[in-house]
């Protein structure tokens, strides 16, 4: 056992049982603090890493937004959980379109990852050196005003709880100790989740909740009642509340058992779509229909700024490109699973 494993064992031994959310928030807590996980020689890669296009088509769609709104100065622009800053370095890229939206961009990363705010850091240092990006812990911490959000899979590494169907009632799933003391699931009290499941769930059904989500959810959804401004959250997931076991762990781009080696490796779970939406509209904002990634793209000119950056490249050159870009779009590899959610102001129609 490792030493945060022990923790929870201890805490367990002490106190009883604990929820999948407190094991899963305590294994990423320290994934997250201890590593950069991105890229091939991590556990995992995300769309900013695969292709420049993804950030750079996000931050033209945050251009078109902002001038919908008004132009509103001056903008902030937040992203949630910006892991290596790369989206956040192409998106300011392409805004150099609108050079007086680029001139007067603040940039708040909210990041609780000491070692992934030092990678965020150094490339905007490299890339972008008259920016000077502001950190916080949390939303709650980004001052109010006009914004443009964006979060890449950040709802994904959320801590979720689970829930048994038995008998007809809910019961949340714990995580326990197994007679030789290693991590194991048990049952435990009859509950209520905190998003109403499926009715057609029936008898040893499993249903997962993010409660943290929908609190960042929310709370994204406040400042957008209360300020002009638009939100972009893409991640992989489900468009309508469903029941179904996703959590799954990564580790060196392979799947791991979920509850070994707790907090070295990448721990997920899909997202509940219709449930984050849900959450903007009763705070106050206005809900876009969920787009899948790959229509968003091409909608918004991935193809055509491929073929720009294809002009005066090599083969090899061209080849990775397209590689890349087909990644993203192709329905089979991220274009359907990963999931676009919009939201703006309530004055403005859906994006
Ligand atoms: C899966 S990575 C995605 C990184 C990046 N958006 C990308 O697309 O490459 C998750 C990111 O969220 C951060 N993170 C995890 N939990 C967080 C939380 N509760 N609040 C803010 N950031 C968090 C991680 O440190 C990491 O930067």
């Amino acid at each position: 056992m490792n030493l945060l494993e022990r923790r929870l064992a201890d805490e367990i031994r002490a106190s009883g049982p604990i929820g999948v959310d407190r094991f899963m928030g305590a294994a990423l807590e320290h994934y997250y603090r201890s590593r950069d996980p991105l890229g091939a020689g991590g556990d995992f890669t995300t769309a900013p890493e695969i292709s420049q296009v993804f950030g750079e088509i996000i931050g033209l769609w945050g251009a078109d937004q902002w001038q919908r709104l008004g132009g509103p100065l001056p903008l902030r622009l937040v992203e949630l959980g910006p892991g290596r800053g790369t989206l956040m370095a192409d998106l300011l890229r392409a805004l150099r379109v609108v050079p007086p939206l680029r001139q007067a961009v603040e940039v708040h990363f909210v990041e609780t990852s000491p070692t992934l705010r030092e990678r965020q850091a150094e490339t905007l240092r490299r890339l972008h050196p008259d920016v000077a990006p502001r950190w916080h812990d949390a939303l709650a911490q980004v001052p109010q005003g006009p914004m443009l959000l964006i979060a890449n899979e950040l709802f994904d590494a959320l801590p979720i709880r689970q829930w048994l169907r038995e008998h007809g009632r809910w019961r949340e799933r714990l995580v326990g100790l197994d007679g030789s003391g290693a991590f194991a699931f048990e049952t435990g009290q009859i509950g209520t989740p905190p998003v109403d499941p499926p009715l057609t769930a029936s008898d040893g059904a499993l249903f997962e909740t993010c409660e943290p989500g929908l609190a960042i959810a929310g709370e994204i959804g406040r400042r957008l009642a209360a300020a002009p401004g638009a939100a972009l959250l893409i991640d992989y997931g489900h468009g309508q509340t469903a029941a179904g076991e996703t959590l799954q762990a990564l580790k060196a781009h392979a799947y791991a058992p979920v509850l070994a080696d707790a907090g070295e490796a990448d721990l997920t779970a899909h997202v509940d779509f219709e449930a984050l939406g849900n959450a903007l509209a009763a705070a106050g904002a206005n809900v876009a229909p969920l787009a899948l990634q790959g229509q968003f793209l091409i909608e918004n000119g991935a193809n055509l700024r491929l073929e720009a950056l294809l002009r005066g490249k090599d083969e090899a050159a061209g080849l990775r490109l397209k590689t890349g870009v087909r990644r993203l779009l192709d329905p089979m590899e991220m274009g359907r699973l990963f999931k676009v959610l919009a939201a703006t102001s309530p004055e403005r129609s859906p994006p």
